[in-house]
């Protein structure tokens, strides 16, 4: 598969059926996430590997993992609703029976995976609703890749954040970003921000 016939299949997914803006619920953009998968795959973090999504919504991301070849990957989503529609867009595309959902908090799970793959909220609803979300991939995963806006603040939280976890910042990839009119505080019909595809590694120490 080519990484645009990627993007391609993943923006076919079906979307929020009502997406709830106090969880920033907004999908991907299928380049968004072919990006991210692409990358991860090109360094052996997908294949034959275990994979969480943490906050998987409508499954954009682990449903692209597990069609990269994921041994086995599990969406991790507090909505009950949207866990579902993750669910049926894996049946869809073929790869259900690799993947696993978990309908809770990401607080709340608790095995360890190889690669933690995430877009968490931009804490536009609530300012650093992403914090939990790092803090949960860098407990269960050595190699952790995420989305987040790409402003100054942002990166400097991230990055020390990172450090102070025992982590380092390998690579970090920045993209357009579109987001489609969907909540009534939504000004204009498609709004573009610009955000930053990371990959952190954890730092070995002594080895
Ligand atoms: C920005 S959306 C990304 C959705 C999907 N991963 C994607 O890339 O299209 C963030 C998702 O995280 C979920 N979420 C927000 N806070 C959460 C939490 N504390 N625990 C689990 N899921 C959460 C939201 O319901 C939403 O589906």
């Amino acid at each position: 598969m080519r990484k645009r016939q990627l993007a391609m299949l993943l923006s076919r997914l079906e979307g929020f059926k009502e997406p709830k803006a106090e969880l920033e619920q907004y999908r991907t953009p299928g380049n968004v996430a072919a990006e991210l998968l692409w990358l991860a795959a090109s360094h052996g973090d997908i294949g034959g590997k275990l994979v969480a999504d943490l906050g998987a919504g409508t499954g954009v991301l682990g449903i692209g993992a597990a069609v990269l070849g994921a041994r086995k990957v599990y969406a991790v989503e507090k909505d009950r609703e949207a866990l579902r529609r993750a669910e049926e867009n894996a049946e869809r595309a073929g790869v259900r029976e690799r993947m696993e959902f978990f309908e809770g908090d990401v607080s709340e799970f608790g095995l360890r995976v190889d690669t933690v793959v995430m877009n968490p909220p931009f804490g536009s609803q609530r300012p650093h609703a992403d914090r939990p979300f790092l803090m949960k991939a860098f407990e269960i995963a050595d190699v952790v890749y995420s989305i987040h806006l790409a402003k100054e603040g942002v990166r400097e939280f991230v990055e020390k954040f990172a450090a102070e976890s025992g982590f380092r910042v390998t690579h970090r990839v920045e993209l357009p970003f579109e987001i489609p009119a969907q909540f009534p505080f939504h000004r204009k019909r498609i709004e573009r921000v610009r955000v930053d595809v990371y990959r952190f590694q954890r730092e070995r120490f002594g080895g």
